[in-house]
């Protein structure tokens, strides 16, 4: 079998669930990694596991949120590894409640957490990144079945998805004569420390128990449980490979069948 040559991938949200196992799979895949986080110990301690683990990984403190913060970034990638072939949007948070009663800091806050940075920090390694220039690249955006289907209490956390898998079709269609393919995997239940906040979230919402609360959860799944970071992270390395050069503009689940469309 040939190997892949070696190429630099950037992860947001790369310290916890889905983007560290993101990180450590595209590692693995012989990509040099460049992760971010808001928390910047953390983006230090997880730099320091994985190299330790023998993988080719760097990282910077990152706000999503801050067009600023987002140019240090990706500067900072380039300076580290070289120019971006992979990007994985992945930061986001959850989010929501009664909508009548949402304040409008929380309805920001998702959107330009989960939304808007997915455009600033695409744009970002499209001209500083240097993907711009290539012949070759892949655009990997974390969005959600949350994406696709309305989800109870969550309209901030559904619109923001639905839009990140609108501006997918629309880059992936505007790219596709380019080499560089942009697409958005969905997952649906995938068990991280989003995932708890969320279960917190919804238990007292409904003055219930967690336990209470996953049960429910789980009963929608067909199969039966929750998928895990590792799950997703696969489907991002297919997408990263050279054998996916023909998908583009899709929004593909990983969700255990939890939705069908
Ligand atoms: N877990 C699920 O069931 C599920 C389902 C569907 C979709 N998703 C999506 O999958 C992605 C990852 O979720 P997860 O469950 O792995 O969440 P997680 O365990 O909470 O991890 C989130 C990561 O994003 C970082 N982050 C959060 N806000 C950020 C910001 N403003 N700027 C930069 N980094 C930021 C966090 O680090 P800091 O806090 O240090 O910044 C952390 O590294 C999200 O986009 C989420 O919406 C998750």
């Amino acid at each position: 079998m040939t190997q892949q040559p070696t190429r630099t991938a950037v992860v947001t949200g790369g310290t916890s669930g889905i983007g560290l196992a993101v990180v450590r799979l595209l590692a693995a895949q012989r990509h040099r990694v460049f992760l971010g986080a808001r928390d910047g110990d953390q983006v230090a301690a997880t730099v320091e596991e994985l190299r330790a683990e023998g993988l080719d990984v760097d990282g910077a403190a990152l706000d999503v949120r801050s067009g600023e913060r987002i140019g240090d970034f990706v500067r900072a990638a380039v300076d580290a590894h070289g120019t971006v072939d992979v990007l994985v949007n992945n930061a986001g948070r959850s989010g929501g409640g009664v909508t009548a009663d949402l304040a409008d800091e929380l309805w920001d806050d998702v959107i330009s957490t989960n939304l808007t940075s997915v455009f600033l920090v695409t744009r970002e390694v499209l001209n500083a990144g240097g993907m711009r220039g290539k012949d070759r690249g892949r655009i990997i955006n974390i969005a959600s079945t949350a994406g696709k289907q309305g989800v109870v209490l969550g309209a901030p956390y559904s619109a923001s998805k639905h839009g990140v898998v609108g501006f997918t079709k629309a880059l992936g269609n505007e790219l596709a004569p380019t080499g560089i393919t942009v697409n958005a995997v969905c997952p649906g239940y995938v068990e991280t420390p989003m995932a708890q906040r969320v279960r917190q979230g919804y238990a007292a919402a409904y003055d219930t128990t967690e336990a209470a609360i996953l049960e429910k959860f789980r009963a929608k799944i067909p199969l039966g449980r929750y998928s895990t970071p590792e799950e997703v992270a696969g489907l991002v390395g297919y997408l990263a490979s050279d054998t996916a050069a023909s998908i583009t503009a899709q929004a593909l689940n990983v969700c255990g069948g939890l939705g069908n469309f």
